[in-house]
């Protein structure tokens, strides 16, 4: 594992911006990387020792537990004040100090996600967040009347607002596919994208991880189905990125869309987009950019005026994630997600885990229902009279509560939220 000069030199190479990283922090992460030096991510999953000092980052409200971080995340405090002390400093002469001091590090920023997903910095635009990304790739592509996008019934409502105004502005054809939850396979799932393919199917687009049950999409699969057919696909990974570790090779596509305010854990305000560069010149930008920009990623971020200080926070988010590192962080999410979900199998047999347990296909998010138990009625039980933040999901195919931790839950928390869904199942919610 990392000795603390290559540990610090490994923090400078991620950001220009790094001079500001807090020294408390710095020592935080370094003191847990020595602690955990040579051990696997699986074994360091439930050590207390080294996850504490990972708490000891954030300053968040202890007198509520939040279980939906999925939604989005605190950040750590370290970051969070990076972006405080770069608005003060943008404040003090804008036009200087933000647009000739501190907008130009979002290179540095390109470079630093660009180097962690997998792509070349000319493929890695910075947005404010998923939706942006995505809406740039569902708007972006020229489609004639008649053409055909499928799409799950479970991907992100807002991303099917967005077909569905093609559909009335382009006269587009959306298909909305159904599969089980939890699906038996991953070909089973590839198989429902196959059977609504049809001549006309010009675009695939797939969450990533799904943001319902949690569910870990074969994006490689269904790209390796698409490209030979023609077919774009557009992968929305808000969910995805700095959660579970992958790579753009793995996943061999050509499109990404994320949210950055969620895993990695940036101040509220940050995403990112992926095109590969071939794929530039005919996905438009949402805002209108100049001919000159049509193979210049950049054309994605002319957005008018903004503040640097949200991008310029991701460089520090990053190199605390990468700090951690994802295959750790990966595992701790995992043993938290079973510590309250296997219990709750256990020891009530009217409970069912949707989410894939022991399995690849599954990451921090863990959905959940019970039988005879009013899930709505559960949902406000736990959060107004335990203070507990959990996630109603009410889908026309199955309902639930969805339970994301993050790094800085502590088991405490989770053991709560088990011990309160095991009482309403004994004893009721009225
Ligand atoms: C699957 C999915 N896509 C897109 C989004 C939109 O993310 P944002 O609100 O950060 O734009 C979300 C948000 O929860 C999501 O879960």
């Amino acid at each position: 594992m990392a000795t603390r000069r290559s540990f610090l030199s490994a923090l400078a190479g991620a950001s220009a911006t790094l001079p500001v990283f807090r020294e408390q922090a710095i020592n935080r992460v370094f003191r847990a990387g020595e602690m955990a030096k040579g051990r696997q991510p699986e074994s360091l999953a439930d050590d207390e020792n080294y996850w504490t000092e990972i708490q000891r980052a954030f300053d968040v409200d202890r007198t509520m537990v939040n279980l939906n971080n999925g939604g989005c995340s605190p950040a750590p405090s370290h970051v969070l004040e990076q972006m405080i002390r770069d608005l003060k400093f943008s404040n003090e002469l804008p036009v200087d100090h933000m647009w000739r001091v501190l907008e130009p590090r979002i290179e540095s920023v390109r470079r630093d996600l660009a180097r962690d997903f997998g792509c070349d910095i000319e493929e890695m635009a910075i947005t404010r967040n998923a939706s942006e990304a995505n809406e740039i790739m569902i708007f972006g592509l020229d489609l004639k009347p008649g053409d055909e996008v499928i799409v799950t019934n479970q991907n992100y409502g807002r991303m099917i607002t967005a077909w569905k105004q093609r559909e009335r502005r382009d006269g587009i054809v959306l298909k909305q596919i159904s599969f089980k939850v939890p699906p038996p396979s991953q070909q089973y799932i590839v198989d429902q994208f196959k059977a609504a393919i049809t001549p006309r199917t010009r675009v695939i687009e797939v969450t990533h991880i799904t943001n319902l049950t949690g569910h870990i999409m074969p994006v490689r699969e269904l790209v390796d189905l698409a490209r030979p057919r023609g077919i774009e696909v557009f992968v929305d990974g808000a969910h995805a990125y700095a959660h579970f570790p992958f790579t753009r090779d793995e996943l061999g596509c050509d499109y990404y869309g994320t949210s950055l305010h969620k895993w990695l854990l940036v101040p509220i305000g940050a995403g990112f987009l992926y095109v590969r560069k071939d794929k530039q010149k005919t996905l438009w930008p949402l805002m209108a950019a100049a001919k000159e920009q049509d193979e210049d990623i950049r054309k994605y971020e002319e957005i008018g005026t903004h503040p640097a200080a949200n991008h310029n926070a991701i460089s520090a988010a990053l190199a605390f994630h990468r700090a951690i590192g994802a295959e750790r962080k990966i595992a701790r999410l995992r043993w938290l997600r079973d510590r309250w979900a296997k219990r709750l199998k256990a020891e009530s047999d009217r409970v069912t885990i949707y989410t894939p347990l022991d399995s690849p296909y599954g990451g921090g998010i863990g959905f959940f229902g019970v039988a005879g138990l009013d899930m709505t009625k559960l949902n406000s039980w736990l959060l107004d009279k335990h203070r507990i933040v959990n996630t109603l999901i009410v889908h026309p195919e199955f309902s639930g509560l969805r339970i994301t931790p993050n790094v800085y839950t502590t088991p405490d928390e989770i053991d709560l939220f088990a011990d309160k869904v095991l009482e309403a199942i004994r004893k009721g919610v009225a």
